[in-house]
Parts: structure tokens; C-alpha cells; sequence
């Protein structure tokens, strides 16, 4: 394209887009309903179980004979001379990692781990929804501040194991009385250990309000919510639904940007970054947009297919623990930093180690729900509440608000086109490292960012009060 065309292009662009944001602006936009559903099977009882129980991880040493069985007798695929990631998850790593699962890695020991956190299950719309609770032990005088981390896909109440004990414990890791957080860690249905819904239809937003009842049911009327990928979007419809209840929201990976007037930006942007409040930073991380957009396209495979034929790569994927690493692992290592195909581990262990990366395969290994993970993009993007996710995107959202822009994360949104959904954004952070998967890659960054938000939401709350 010449430079004339795209300016004329650009600037087509703008009008259209002015004149759309125009008439949509114009018509209020309304919070949508959502029908309550029952999700479990049968018929919804007159009388809901609303016992919240104690539960621990035990997996049954015959789930892990079976599995043992299976990696002895692993098929592995050929490659070609000198290719490592390229092509998709590398064979040399994998045949490492297989003999390190098969040999090294102990599961026990990472059930331990995962038992340290208090879980618990209770039943929320007919389905039995596990989560991780730890509550401070606070001493006389101090006090914290209730807080919902929602994880997304491929990941799981894992990816916080590092920054638990960070958050509730501050005093012990460089914090202090003000940073003290009582964590909550839910699975969205069909992960891990959360119980998969038994009818279509369960997709984020429908999550969203299960999660309102669970924080309902365990007696929170004012906490925070802290979510990166589909958990973003969950917290997202949170605040949206119930923002009398969510004190701030926090978000790595921003997904506000699916107006129209956002293709608007992105093309006017090409050709005058500075006109739509584009820093030079920010033009490198989004532009050329061709490269952004082969970039997106290599890295969304998978999503095409979780989105329309879930079940049919499910059969390969639930019945090979292998070829599920695969699948899963894939994505902490291209969504972590895209450069590193080239190396045999896909520059995996750069940031994760096999103990990390096998458990949080095994979450979706012993559960058996790796298809119910799967079903939640055929849910979410072709489903019948499509537009609730995308009101949930376009409705402003005024409650305290950030932001943590890590630069290996999938897709970059500038800061000043963020004000226009989060009115209240109090802090958007330019991280110095880190993925898509922050709160495992880099805990500290991901709950100093945590800390530095509540601060200045609890002080524009106590601003609001005093008005
Ligand atoms: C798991 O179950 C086995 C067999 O019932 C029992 O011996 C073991 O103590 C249990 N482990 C945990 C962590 O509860
Ligand atoms: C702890 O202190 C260091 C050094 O001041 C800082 O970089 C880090 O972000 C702090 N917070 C956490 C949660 O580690």
C-alpha cells in the first residue's frame, strides 16, 4: 500500500469509526441480564447444599500406575534435522520431560504443596466449586483486604502458589500491615477440581456469576478481583454485574478492545501514533501490524479449535498425558517469550521448572476435565451470551481499576485507550519483565503491583467517603 492510500484509508477510518462511537455512545448502554441457570444434573432441589467442606488433594495411586503405564509406552513423533519449536512443541524436550515425569518428578510431593493452602468445595448452582481460602493471621489491630485471583486457560489456582504467601503474609516478604490480602483461588467449572457443568452454556460470564454467589456465600460484601486471560474477562463482568461489591479490579492482559473505534485506532495509529495518544513505546510493541497480526495468527490455532470442535482434539488429549503437556506447555513457553523457539526447551525453564510445569499438568491429568477446559472458548465465543462478554467490554467500569502491561503479553493496549472503559484507572504499569502467566513467572512484580494498587484504591475510597 502506498503512504497516500493508507492516509486516505486512516482517515475514512476515523469518520466511520467517530460516527460509530457516536450513535453507540448515544444509547445507554444497559447492564444485560443473565438468566440464573442450574448447571449440575437434573433438576435444581428445592433446598440448595450450602455447606462450604474442607477438601484434599488425594489422587489414588491407581490414576497414578495408569499414568506411569501410559508415559512407559509413549509414541513419539519424528522431526526434522535441527528443528526445535518451530513447528510446535519440541521433541527433544519432550523426551526429557517424559523421562523426568516418569522418573523424577513426584507427585506426592507436589500434593503436599498444593495441601500447605486450605482448600475447600462447595456447591454453587448445582455444581461443586473448589477453591483455595487463606485467611491471615492477623494480630490485634490489623486487618486485610479480601481478595479474588481468577486464573484463566491453560492455567489454574497453581499459577498463584508463589504469590499466596506473599500477599497474606506481607510482614514476612517485604511488605507491611497495609499490604495484608485473605486470598481466595477459585477453578472455573471443568478445571481441576472445580466440577464440569452438565449442559452447554457455561462459559466467562456465566463463571463470573458464580463466582459473585461464591464470594456472596462466604460472607465478603467489599473485595478486590485480580485477573489475567479468561479470568480478566470473568472479574470484568464481575465489576459489571455487582460493582457494589468489588472495591477494585486488577488486570493483567487488558480485553477492552473490541469496539470498532479500537480498528479505528490501531489504523490511525500506523500513520500518526501521537494523534491517538501513542507513546513510542507503544508504537513498538503494536506496530508493524501485519507482524502483530501473522503473530496472532500463529499463536490462535488453538483457539479456532477450542472453539468450534472442542471435543474431537478432547479424545486425543484426555486419553495422552503427553500429548496433553503438549497442548498446555505449548503456551508457557510462546506466551512467556515468543523468541526462544529456537532452544530446545522453548526457553520453558528460563522461567518455570519441570516440577511447576508437570503439576500444572497433572491438575488437568488426574482430574480427567481437560475437556471441559477445552469447551470453555466454544462456550465463551460462539455462544449465546456472546453479548453479555461484550457489553461487559464496552460498559464503563468506575471503580478503582489497573492495569499490568507485561511485554511478552499476547497483545499490548496503550494506556490513554484504556480511560475510555475504566474510568477509575488508578495505575497502569509498564512491566519490566514478564509473560502471560505473571503471577508464576514473576511473583514478585505481579503482587507489588497488587500492593501499590489496594493503597490507592483504599485511598480513593476513603476520598469518596469524605465527599
Ligand atoms: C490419601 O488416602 C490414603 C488412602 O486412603 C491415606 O492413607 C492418606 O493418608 C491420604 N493422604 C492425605 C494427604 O490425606
Ligand atoms: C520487595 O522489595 C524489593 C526491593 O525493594 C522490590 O523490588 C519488590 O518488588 C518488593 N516486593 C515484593 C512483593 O517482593
Amino acid at each position: 500500500m502506498s503512504k497516500t492510500s493508507i492516509v486516505f484509508l486512516a482517515a475514512s477510518a476515523v469518520v466511520v469509526g467517530s460516527l460509530l462511537n457516536y450513535l453507540r455512545n448515544d444509547q445507554a448502554l444497559e447492564v444485560p441480564k443473565i438468566d440464573e441457570e442450574y448447571w449440575g444434573t437434573g433438576e435444581r432441589p428445592a433446598q440448595e447444599d450450602k455447606t462450604v467442606r474442607k477438601f484434599v488433594l488425594n489422587v489414588s495411586d491407581d490414576v497414578l500406575a495408569d499414568l506411569n503405564y501410559r508415559l512407559e509406552r509413549t509414541r513419539f513423533p519424528d522431526n526434522f534435522h535441527g528443528v526445535q519449536w518451530e513447528y510446535g512443541f519440541g521433541l527433544d524436550y519432550m523426551k526429557e520431560l517424559v523421562t523426568y515425569w516418569k522418573d523424577g518428578f513426584d507427585w506426592r510431593k507436589q500434593e503436599a504443596l498444593l495441601n500447605s493452602f486450605d482448600h475447600y468445595k462447595t456447591k454453587i448452582d448445582g455444581l461443586d466449586l473448589h477453591f483455595i481460602h487463606v485467611k491471615p493471621k492477623l494480630k490485634p489491630g490489623q486487618s486485610s483486604k479480601p481478595l479474588l485471583l481468577a486464573h484463566g486457560w491453560p492455567g489454574s489456582f497453581f499459577e498463584f502458589y508463589k504469590v499466596i504467601p506473599v500477599l497474606t503474609d506481607p510482614l514476612a516478604h517485604n511488605g507491611t500491615e497495609e499490604d495484608i490480602f485473605e486470598v481466595i483461588v477459585p477453578s472455573i467449572p471443568g478445571f481441576g477440581f472445580s466440577q464440569p457443568a452438565s449442559k452447554p452454556g457455561l462459559e466467562d460470564s456465566a463463571t463470573a456469576v458464580l463466582y459473585l454467589k461464591l464470594m456472596d456465600r462466604l460472607g465478603f460484601d467489599a473485595y478486590y478481583v485480580q485477573g489475567g486471560d479468561h479470568g480478566s474477562v470473568i472479574v470484568s463482568v464481575m465489576a459489571m454485574l455487582n460493582p457494589k461489591v468489588v472495591r477494585g479490579i486488577h488486570l493483567n492482559m487488558y480485553t477492552g478492545n473490541t469496539e470498532t473505534s479500537f480498528l479505528v485506532k490501531l489504523l490511525v495509529g500506523s500513520v500518526f501514533p501521537s494523534l491517538i495518544g501513542m507513546s513510542e513505546e507503544d508504537y513498538q510493541k503494536v506496530y508493524p501490524l501485519w507482524d502483530r497480526f501473522l503473530w496472532i495468527l500463529s499463536e490462535t490455532g488453538y483457539l479456532h479449535m477450542q472453539a468450534t470442535r472442542p471435543h474431537t482434539i478432547g479424545h486425543a488429549l484426555v486419553d495422552s498425558p503427553v500429548g496433553m503437556a503438549a497442548h498446555i506447555l505449548e503456551k508457557y513457553a510462546s506466551w512467556t517469550n515468543p523468541t526462544f523457539s529456537h532452544l530446545p526447551d522453548g526457553g520453558l525453564e528460563k522461567h518455570f521448572t519441570k516440577d511447576e510445569l508437570l503439576t500444572t499438568v497433572m491438575i488437568y491429568w488426574v482430574s480427567g476435565t481437560v475437556v471441559s477446559t477445552l469447551r470453555l472458548y466454544r462456550e465463551t465465543i460462539s455462544a449465546r451470551k456472546f453479548p453479555i462478554i461484550s457489553a461487559a467490554h464496552a460498559i464503563p467500569i468506575d471503580i478503582p481499576s489497573a492495569i499490568a502491561d507485561y511485554p511478552h503479553e499476547l497483545f499490548h493496549t496503550p494506556e490513554p485507550w484504556c480511560h475510555d472503559r475504566l474510568r477509575n484507572l488508578l495505575q497502569y504499569t509498564t512491566m519490566p519483565r514478564g509473560g502471560h502467566f505473571a503471577a508464576l513467572e514473576v511473583p514478585d512484580l505481579f503482587s507489588q503491583d497488587i500492593r501499590d494498587f489496594a493503597r490507592k484504591a483504599e485511598a480513593f475510597w476513603r476520598r469518596q467517603s469524605q465527599d
